[in-house]
């Protein structure tokens, strides 16, 4: 959702706030603008992407060495030239891009449309950017104390920074449920939505907290203080990001790219952490927590899109392993159903980014019950990292394509092996069982390379299925959630309806759609209900739909059923779903290139949903 990006100091700004709206590109976004503070406050802003932006202000020969730029994904007002970001204050003095939400912008519209105010746009944040001149001229305080006092009339989330025409040695920033980093360079600040338009310029950031307003000025002050006015120390961490993490790599698109990279990750995921030689699974963030999972009531998984899928096969990793009882939860269910909640329930909320604001609202609602929090975050340092009690990060590195893939597989694996440790200490696990699951994590990294040599075959399947309408994906057991995540990864990119069920449902109702139109992906790997999900296939051929099954390396049944058939290395049931995904990925990648669709940056999505 939307991108920030703020640079203030010595260099020309231009340069680097573009680059840096191109490494927010992934986060989804409809329109973009830029204000570049060169004794004037120059704002340029454009409908469509950042390459439309930079058409715009072509041969401008713009120069300054503070501003701010902005993607925006819309919310409050179509996505166009007006509603685009920055906007301006009455005085046109002031510029601010913003993130999130204001939920009561209407109220405090009203109140300054009477106090004689007049805006442009249809959004909340240009309502935010005149209330705070309001009170900057009318209570005569400066700046950083308007904005400081007016974030207390805000109900909402807020991610902003403010330039102001007559201060360009100044920026002011502040965020509340929306994500922020200053990056510190040598008298020169950055500020982004995340880390990516930093990393290359410094590797000393300063995470903002909610309610926290950061005022900058060069060279080299950063004071930053709460809404509420109490002062805080800046709390400099250190960048892990490499930069080359996140550039493409001589892949064409990152979701590839990121596609590929799974048998490093999964194994960096492991790392550590997996003692083959000792024959145990140590998670050093839960460690102080496993008492607490022994005793615990139940289990609430609770996340959205493809992390809500990981946990889906969590559900059935845990209570196989654990005996714990788990539901599992969409985070934007949860936090309006008035849950029930008991405190000695264990709530693992799973996020690649972080920031998904449904999550991050259900966290603190079961915090408010006193149930325990634990995350399984990929972003370091992101705000639901902050607000668990403890976690694990996947480490699967940045995830640029906005399709999840690597994280994926590595939440699955973070999954397991916290389940793996909770079940040894528990003693539910028989010790062969045990001894069996360590091995095939050990194996992960393997198999799963083994299972990307079916790149060129998908590649061929796919040019037969780019124009179908319509997509079924078929699984049980484990494979019935890689089933509901096969059926989003197609949707999200190639834009084909896909519905992804419970192989045994589908005689419940979507057996009345297939015809020999209706390709049928179905997850038929040994083990498990493979029996069963062969009378499946079997309904499905005696219909004429057409089989594209993915099975284990040298199967002879399903072989012969299917019309189309993808092998991949033979893995414990409870794993499969790692191995099995990657020619999921592949298919629907293939299928969207040849669709011509943008595969990174499919329409409507954002990377990160920061709004609820
Ligand atoms: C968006 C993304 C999905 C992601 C979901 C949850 O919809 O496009 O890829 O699965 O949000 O995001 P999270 O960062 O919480 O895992």
């Amino acid at each position: 959702m939307c991108g920030i990006v703020g640079y203030l100091g010595n260099r020309e700004a231009l340069p680097i706030l573009i680059k840096g709206l191109k490494r927010l590109e992934y986060r989804g976004y409809d329109s973009a603008g830029i204000a570049l503070l060169n004794h004037n406050l120059q704002v340029f802003k454009s409908h469509g992407k950042v390459a439309d932006l930079e058409n715009l202000i072509q041969g401008q020969n713009l120069t300054g060495s503070t501003g701010i730029a902005h993607t925006r994904w819309a919310t409050h007002g179509e996505p166009n030239q007006v509603n685009a970001h920055p906007h301006h204050s009455q005085t046109k003095d002031l510029a601010i891009i913003h993130n999130g939400i204001i939920e009561n912008y209407s109220s405090l519209k009203e109140e300054l449309i009477n106090r004689g105010h007049q805006f442009t746009s249809e959004t909340d944040t240009e309502v935010l950017i005149h209330l705070i001149e309001d009170i900057q001229l009318n209570e005569e305080v400066d700046l950083l104390e308007a904005v400081r006092i007016s974030l207390n009339y805000v109900v909402g989330a807020y991610a902003i920074v403010i330039i102001d025409k007559n201060q360009p040695d100044t920026l002011i920033a502040a965020k509340k449920g929306s994500p922020l980093v200053i990056g510190i360079g040598e008298d020169e600040f950055f500020i982004a939505s995340d880390a990516t338009p930093i990393v290359e310029y410094t590797k000393k950031v300063v995470y903002l907290d909610d309610e926290e307003v950061a005022f900058l000025q060069i060279p080299g002050e950063l004071k930053i203080k709460t809404i509420r006015n109490k002062e805080k120390y800046p709390y400099i961490q250190q960048l892990e990001m490499q930069l080359s993490a996140i550039e493409k790599g001589g892949f064409p698109h990152f979701m590839l790219k990121e596609i590929y990279e799974q048998p490093r990750s999964i194994k960096d995921s492991m790392r550590g952490r997996l003692n083959m030689e000792k024959g145990i699974v140590t998670l050093g963030g839960i460690i102080d927590y496993e008492q607490k999972f022994i005793n615990a009531r139940r289990i609430l998984i609770i996340a959205c899109g493809t992390s809500w899928h990981a946990g889906l096969v969590g559900e059935y990793l845990w209570e196989e392993l654990t005996r714990i009882p788990v539901e599992v939860e969409y985070a934007s269910e949860f936090r309006y159903r008035n849950p029930v909640i008991y405190e000695d329930d264990i709530v693992i909320a799973i996020s690649q980014s972080g920031e998904t604001a449904d999550t991050l609202a259900a966290i603190e609602l079961a915090k408010s019950k006193g149930a325990t929090i634990i995350g399984i975050c990929n972003v370091v340092g992101s705000s639901i990292a902050r607000a668990t009690h403890a976690g694990s990060y996947t480490h699967a590195g940045p995830e640029i394509g906005v399709a999840s893939t690597k994280a994926f597989t590595a939440q699955v694996t973070i999954l397991a092996m916290m389940a793996l440790e909770i079940a040894r200490k528990k003693g539910s696990i028989p010790k062969n069982r045990y001894y069996q699951l360590l091995a095939e994590l050990d194996s992960l990294p393997e198999k799963v390379q083994k299972a990307l040599d079916v790149n060129d075959q998908i590649l061929e399947i796919s040019k037969v299925f780019k124009f179908a309408n319509n997509f079924l994906y078929l699984g049980r057991g484990y494979n019935f959630p890689l089933a509901l995540e096969g059926a989003l990864k197609l949707k999200e990119i190639s834009y084909i309806h896909a519905e992804g069920y419970p192989a045994a449902e589908m005689k419940h109702g979507p057996i009345a759609l297939i015809d020999a139109h209706m390709p049928v992906v179905v997850i038929a790997t040994k083990k498990g209900a493979y029996d069963k999900v062969i009378s499946n296939i079997q309904e499905v051929k005696a219909r004429k739909g057409v089989i594209i099954a993915i099975v284990t390396k040298g199967d002879m049944v399903v072989s012969k059923m299917a019309d189309y058939v993808i092998e991949i290395p033979d893995t414990d049931e409870a794993l499969v779903p790692i191995v099995a995904s990657i020619p999921l990925q592949l298919l629907s990648y293939h299928i969207a290139v040849l669709r011509g669709c943008n595969v990174d940056q499919p329409r409507n999505l954002a990377k990160s949903v920061t709004v609820e």
